[in-house]
């Protein structure tokens, strides 16, 4: 879910956030939105799709807030191309979407799915056609339920292997057209939301006695799932470099030892998908001896779950600077939630001028953290396009700068913040 940094001490900014634009950001800096493929593709049973552990999880009683399920979700797997068109009208550079698993090996392993591919080659090619840069992540959540049944998934090694195959079939598939991947998306939320709190896919549960526990499993469990995790992206990653070597052979000139050890390592830019930043106070009555608290300074202008903190991107971007000698990195996800109540009326909702104000605000600190304080933070990703199906919360968080009329054949109608970004990314030569 968030991001979210712990810190100790106040710092007071004092920056102008009127106003921010493109030029506030280096030449070349990628303005994008970010999505993934279970919350937003729906068609879980078309294209011999098979099931995915968020297919069962969200079956089972009580874990889902409004009932829902991501059935069909926002249907972007029969409407990319307008929606491709809706991130091309806003001015976006990029698009980061997750491949779904299950539609490329229903069972997990095996023979691909041609069909499967095709979907992902249709998107592909349509977002270049309109000017729009490929971000994709190979693992956002929706594990093929077969390998749960299999062996538990995450919990045995042989994980890595799967992992491993899938990711090397992708770099096949897409890799001479997608240029930027990501291995996982927050692996720290699937090992304690899926094995350590159970809110979320699998649902196991390490915590004995937690309230959403149904039963408590071996607390060693969202250990072992860490360790797969880090091993399976490790292994993507040396075999996308081995792959590329493999095609590219004869053109690639040979590696020097003193160069190589620059590229040991086994990430070319560190994905942060930020929301929020908490106050950590000690406490030592609690188990783990620290308390958090809200660090935002207008405790009624906070979204329901996140609260509005636009100085800590800038805190996060230098820290990561500073602890890991200022690594490339991208904000893959940033954006606030509305609530998806009945009783709001449209056009309240469309008028979201909190969102645009986090928006900028936000992007004006990141803006500082660059210019200011050199980090090396190459792109922007708002947390979404639409609004979706957001996991235990099902539909009724909305993120996105398009309202979607899950009434009415699921409109997509744009929010003041789409306006506000449409203009904001608008080049120079726009304006003339
Ligand atoms: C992070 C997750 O990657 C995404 O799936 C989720 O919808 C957003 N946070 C908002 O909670």
């Amino acid at each position: 879910m968030a991001t979210i940094l712990i810190l100790f001490s106040v710092a007071c900014l004092f920056m102008n956030t009127e106003s921010i634009s493109r030029a506030d950001f280096p030449d070349g800096f990628i303005f994008g939105t970010a999505s993934s493929a279970y919350q937003f593709e729906g068609a879980v049973n078309e294209g011999n799709k098979g099931t995915s552990i968020w297919d069962t999880f969200s079956k089972q009683p009580g874990r889902i807030l409004d009932f829902s399920n991501a059935k069909t979700a926002v249907d972007q797997y029969h409407r990319f191309k307008s929606d491709i068109d809706l991130m091309k009208d806003l001015g976006m550079d990029a698009y980061r979407f997750s491949i779904s698993w299950s539609r490329i090996f229903p069972n997990g392993t095996g023979e691909p799915n041609h069909a499967g591919i095709e979907y992902y080659n249709n998107l592909i090619d349509d977002l270049l056609e309109k000017g729009i840069q490929p971000y994709v992540t190979l693992y956002h959540w929706d594990l093929p339920q077969m390998l749960e049944d299999r062996y538990e998934g995450w919990l045995n090694d042989q994980i890595v292997k799967d992992f491993e195959h899938y990711a090397f079939i992708c770099f096949k598939a897409f890799g001479d057209r997608v240029k930027y991947w990501l291995t996982f998306n927050e692996p720290h939320s699937i090992v304690l939301q899926g094995y350590d709190l159970g809110f979320q896919a699998p649902g196991r549960c390490s915590i004995l006695g937690h309230l959403l526990c149904r039963k408590g499993q071996s607390s060693i469990e969202p250990y072992i799932v860490a360790h797969n995790i880090l091993l399976s992206h490790a292994a993507a990653y040396h075999s996308y470099q081995h792959n590329f070597k493999k095609l590219v052979a004869e053109r690639l000139p040979e590696i020097k030892p003193e160069v190589s050890s620059l590229l040991v390592g086994s990430l070319d830019f560190v994905g942060i998908n930020h929301y929020t930043t908490l106050y950590a106070r000690n406490d030592r009555t609690r188990i783990e001896k620290f308390i958090l608290q809200d660090a935002s300074s207008d405790a009624a202008a906070n979204s329901h779950w996140l609260h509005i903190v636009p100085w800590g991107i800038r805190k996060l971007a230098k820290y990561v600077r500073d602890r890991y000698g200022n690594p490339p990195m991208v904000i893959t996800e940033n954006g606030m939630d509305d609530p998806n109540k009945p009783h709001i009326a449209l056009n309240k909702a469309l008028q979201d001028d909190k969102r645009i104000r986090y928006h900028r605000d936000y992007l004006s600190n990141l803006s500082a953290a660059i210019r200011q304080d050199n980090c090396d933070v190459r792109g922007y990703f708002v947390w979404s396009l639409l609004d979706n199906w957001e996991w235990n919360m099902g539909y009724s968080a909305r993120f996105g700068l398009y309202y979607i009329d899950y009434r009415n054949n699921l409109t997509r109608i744009p929010k003041a913040s789409a306006k506000w970004f449409r203009n904001m990314l608008r080049l120079d030569s726009d304006l003339r």
